[in-house]
């Protein structure tokens, strides 16, 4: 059987520079805890990072940094990141080994893998779908015809479900967010 033919900018290696939209933050909001402070380990053009400034958060992030070869300290409470795509079994690796909450926006596909199902067999994970593809920021700046589908795949976030489907319209209201927030607060609440 022949090879399926792989996307333009997949073959220029343009995978790796798919610059995150707002849109795509919105569903892992509620989930993150209002006083942390999160990591954005492949800043890129410095997207995400902002948006996540824009939404409160406490946000660090170095330009320069090598995420897979950077001494970690203590000094933040989440990873969030859209990591290069190239990279995905090796960015999964390192957050499990950091062992602290972690998000990463990766395509739907990263489910599949032999090496990457075997650390979600080990360590577990839980991810959030929104119900359509997200069109990412390339690097002509133009809006990519996304596809593929992303996901957000999450550990240490304490999710409902191991599989979220969301809407991803439903959620780019910031006050739905707060609320969804809220209702999940008061649900751990009455578990104590
Ligand atoms: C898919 S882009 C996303 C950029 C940004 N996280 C965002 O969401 O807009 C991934 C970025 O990771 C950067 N990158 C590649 N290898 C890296 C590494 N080892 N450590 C940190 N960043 C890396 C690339 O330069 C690229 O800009």
């Amino acid at each position: 059987m022949g090879k399926t033919k792989k996307p333009k900018l997949m073959m220029h290696g343009h995978s790796d520079e798919m610059h995150t939209p707002k849109i795509a933050l919105n569903p892992l909001l509620p989930f993150l805890k209002d006083d942390w402070r999160i990591w954005e380990c492949a800043w890129g053009k410095g997207a995400l990072a902002q948006y996540l400034s824009e939404d409160g958060f406490d946000v660090i992030c170095d330009k320069e940094n090598d995420f897979l070869a950077e001494v970690i300290s203590n000094w933040f409470d989440c990873i969030v990141t859209n990591p290069p795509y190239s990279k995905k079994y090796e960015f999964l690796k390192r957050c499990y080994e950091i062992n602290k909450p972690f998000a990463l926006l990766m395509p739907l596909t990263a489910l599949e893998g032999k090496k990457r199902g075997e650390l979600y067999r080990r360590y577990g994970i839980q991810v959030i779908i929104p119900n359509k593809r997200i069109n990412f920021i390339t690097p002509s700046g133009k809006g990519s015809g996304s596809w593929f589908q992303v996901a957000w795949f999450t550990w240490g976030l304490n999710l409902p479900k191991d599989l979220m489907f969301v809407d991803l319209e439903q959620f780019s209201k910031e006050e739905l967010s707060k609320k969804i927030n809220q209702a999940l607060k008061s649900k751990r609440s009455e578990k104590k």
